[in-house]
């Protein structure tokens, strides 16, 4: 998978270079290039951004330099989905992450300030995918937090990148409920002991125990989850 990000704070990626996303970079698995939006301005100042038309506070990211800068990404790639991390965006979830992990090529579009001028993602739709996410009903200083979030949530899902990808299947979000809790050893400490089912070796019970405890865990934090019709199996 080839994944890249615009943004006017490149440095905000190398934590890209750590853990298993560094390792999947270094092993050749996923592909990531960083590019600095302000490289596609012409002027002495390096101008991104300017006042918004009908009026309001803030700031409002220019069109050209985002044009330029996904004319060089994309190139003629047609296949590519563009991503812009945005609080007015889709929800983005498991389901959308798992979709996104199967396509060949992501590019990231950070915006700024008061957002992106409209007219970059217009234009964008006629070429590629565009899809508008949001990481959820908060406001953060800008798309950089986002995207990475996307990114990591996306990467581990890619083949390769997760050394035992048995491990992805039994994680909250993936089966529509959120996931029971784990205990490893000692078995008692600090007066607190693992629940006894735990070490009973029966396969059966510790299986409905913990399909009990999503449902339970789901029912009490994340009601809207089961809907009206309760988890589907
Ligand atoms: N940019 C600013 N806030 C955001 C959010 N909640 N989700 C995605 N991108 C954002």
């Amino acid at each position: 998978m080839r994944i890249d990000v615009i943004t006017i704070f490149p440095e905000f990626f190398s934590v890209l270079d750590v853990s298993l996303l560094g390792k999947a970079r270094r092993g050749g698995v996923i592909d990531v290039g960083v590019h600095d939006l302000r490289d596609f301005t012409h002027d002495r100042h390096r101008t991104v951004d300017d006042t918004p038309y009908g009026g309001g506070a803030g700031m409002v990211m220019r069109p050209e330099p985002w044009g330029e800068a996904l004319d060089s990404v994309l190139a003629d790639d047609d296949d590519a989905t563009l991503i812009v991390p945005t609080p007015a965006g889709t929800p983005f979830t498991q389901a959308i992450a798992r979709e996104l992990a199967a396509e060949k090529h992501l590019v990231f579009a950070c915006g700024r300030y008061e957002g992106i001028d409209h007219r970059v993602v217009d234009h964008a739709s006629g070429r590629v995918r565009v899809r508008e996410l949001s990481l959820g009903d908060y406001v953060l200083n800008g798309g950089e937090v986002a995207a990475m979030a996307v990114i990591e949530a996306v990467a581990r899902l890619v083949p390769g990148v997760i050394g035992n990808p048995a491990s992805l299947d039994e994680e909250s979000h993936e089966d529509g409920l959120l996931e029971y809790p784990s205990y490893t050893k000692p078995a008692s400490w600090r007066g607190l002991d693992v629940p006894p089912v735990l070490l009973s070796g029966n396969h059966a019970a510790i299986a409905a125990w913990r399909r009990e405890q999503q449902l339970e865990r789901t029912r009490r934090v994340r009601p809207e989850l089961l809907g009206p019709e309760g988890p589907v199996d």
